[in-house]
C-alpha cells in the first residue's frame, strides 16, 4: 500500500464527503513502530444521548392510516409486545458515539444472529451487536466461517434488526466479498445496509483490504476493521492461534492498525493479539480498539453470544468467560416436557 500523508489530498475520496465518519488525525506524522508507553490524549471524551446522525437507519416503525377502518373485535385482543426497556443512557447510538467513547469507559459488544437474541443483547446495554459471519460455526453448524454467504448474512442482519435494537448494528462481510472487485465489495456492503438494515459493516483484514475500506468510507459505509486472527483465513494459516508473539508479526499488526486507522475504520476489532501488543496498539490508534482474547487492555471487548450463555455444541475459545449455562437449562426443560408428555401428565 502507498504510504499515506497526514491528511488526504483535496481530489480524495475522503474529501469528496464532507459527512465522512473517517477519524480525523492529530498530531505529528507517526513512525511506523510502536513507541513503547506513549498514549494519546482523546480530546472529545463527551459522550451523548443516542442520536441518530446521517449513518444511523431510519428505525421508526411505520404510521397507522388516519382513514383505515376500526375492526370489529370479535375475540378477545392478544396481549401486546412488552414494554421495551429505556436504552441505556451511555449506549452508543451511531458510530460517532461509539468512537467517542474511546478514553471514556469500555465498550462493549456481543454478537446476535436472530431478533430474540438482537432484543436481549441491546437491551443489556451493549454499545453495538455485530451479526458475525460466527453465525456459521454457532447456529449453522459449519466448521468455519468460510461457508457464510451474503444469503446467511442478509437474512441473519434483517432479523436482528426487525427487533430495532437501540444501538449500533454492525454485519460482518462473508468470505471472499472482499476480493473479487471494488464494485462486488461496495454492492455487498449497500445491501448489508440496504436490505439487513445494518448501520455498519465489518471487513476482516489490514493493509490488504484498506484503501478499499477508504473509498467504502468515502461513500458514506462506515467500517469496522479486523486484525490479529481472522477466521477467515483459518484455512490459510492452518488453525487459529495468538498473534503478535515475535517482534516482526507485532510490527505487522501495527502497521495494519495504522492503515485501517488512516482508511477511516470507526474502530478495530483486534482478535486473539497477544497482550501486551494489543495494549500499545490500543494507545497508539485513533479508533477504539474492540478485543476479543486480547486482553484488557484494548478500549473494548466483544464476544460471541452463544459463548458467553452456554449455548454451544462446540467448547468455546478459553478466553471466554461464561455467564450462564444454557445448554443445561435447555436439556432440563426438554427431558421434562419429553417426560411429561410420555406419562400423560402434558396436557393436564
Ligand atoms: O464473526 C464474529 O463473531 C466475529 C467476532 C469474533 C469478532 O468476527
Amino acid at each position: 500500500m502507498p504510504e499515506k500523508e497526514n491528511q488526504p489530498p483535496a481530489n480524495s475520496p475522503s474529501n469528496s464527503n464532507p459527512e465522512s465518519t473517517k477519524p480525523k488525525r492529530r498530531g505529528p506524522p507517526r513512525s511506523k513502530k510502536p513507541a513503547a508507553g506513549k498514549s494519546k490524549k482523546v480530546e472529545d471524551s463527551s459522550v451523548k444521548q443516542k442520536k441518530p446522525d446521517a449513518v444511523t437507519t431510519d428505525r421508526s416503525v411505520p404510521q397507522k392510516q388516519d382513514n383505515a377502518q376500526p375492526q370489529k373485535r370479535t375475540q378477545k385482543q392478544p396481549q401486546r409486545a412488552p414494554e421495551r426497556k429505556k436504552p441505556h443512557h451511555d449506549q452508543a447510538g451511531s458510530v460517532r458515539d461509539l468512537a467517542k467513547l474511546k478514553g471514556v469507559r469500555p465498550i462493549v459488544a456481543l454478537t446476535a444472529y436472530d431478533s430474540v437474541m438482537s432484543r436481549l443483547v441491546c437491551d443489556a446495554g451493549v454499545d453495538f451487536i455485530l451479526v458475525g459471519d460466527s453465525v456459521g460455526t454457532t447456529l449453522l453448524g459449519h466448521k468455519t466461517t468460510i461457508p457464510v454467504d451474503m444469503t446467511d448474512m442478509l437474512r441473519h442482519t434483517a432479523a436482528v434488526r426487525r427487533a430495532e435494537p437501540n444501538c449500533l448494528l454492525v454485519a460482518d462481510l462473508p468470505f471472499g466479498e472482499a476480493s473479487f472487485s471494488f464494485d462486488h465489495l461496495l454492492d455487498s456492503a449497500r445491501r448489508l445496509m440496504q436490505q439487513g438494515g445494518a448501520d455498519a459493516i465489518k471487513i476482516e483484514g489490514g493493509r490488504d483490504v484498506a484503501d478499499d475500506i477508504e473509498k467504502l468510507v468515502a461513500t458514506g459505509i462506515p467500517v469496522l476493521g479486523h486484525i490479529g486472527l481472522l477466521p477467515q483465513t483459518v484455512k490459510a494459516i492452518g488453525g487459529y492461534r495468538k498473534f503478535g508473539a515475535d517482534r516482526q508479526e507485532a510490527e505487522d499488526l501495527y502497521t495494519d492498525a495504522i492503515a485501517l486507522e488512516e482508511a477511516g475504520c470507526f474502530a478495530v476489532v483486534g482478535e486473539m493479539i497477544e497482550e501486551s501488543v494489543a495494549r500499545e496498539l490500543a494507545k497508539q490508534i485513533l479508533p477504539p480498539l474492540i478485543g476479543i482474547g486480547s486482553g484488557a487492555g484494548c478500549d473494548g471487548q466483544i464476544l460471541v453470544s452463544t459463548d458467553v450463555l452456554g449455548y454451544h455444541v462446540n467448547k468455546p475459545p478459553s478466553f471466554v468467560k461464561t455467564y450462564a449455562n444454557l445448554n443445561q437449562v435447555i436439556s432440563k426443560a426438554l427431558s421434562q416436557y419429553v417426560t411429561e408428555v410420555k406419562s400423560k401428565k402434558f396436557p393436564a
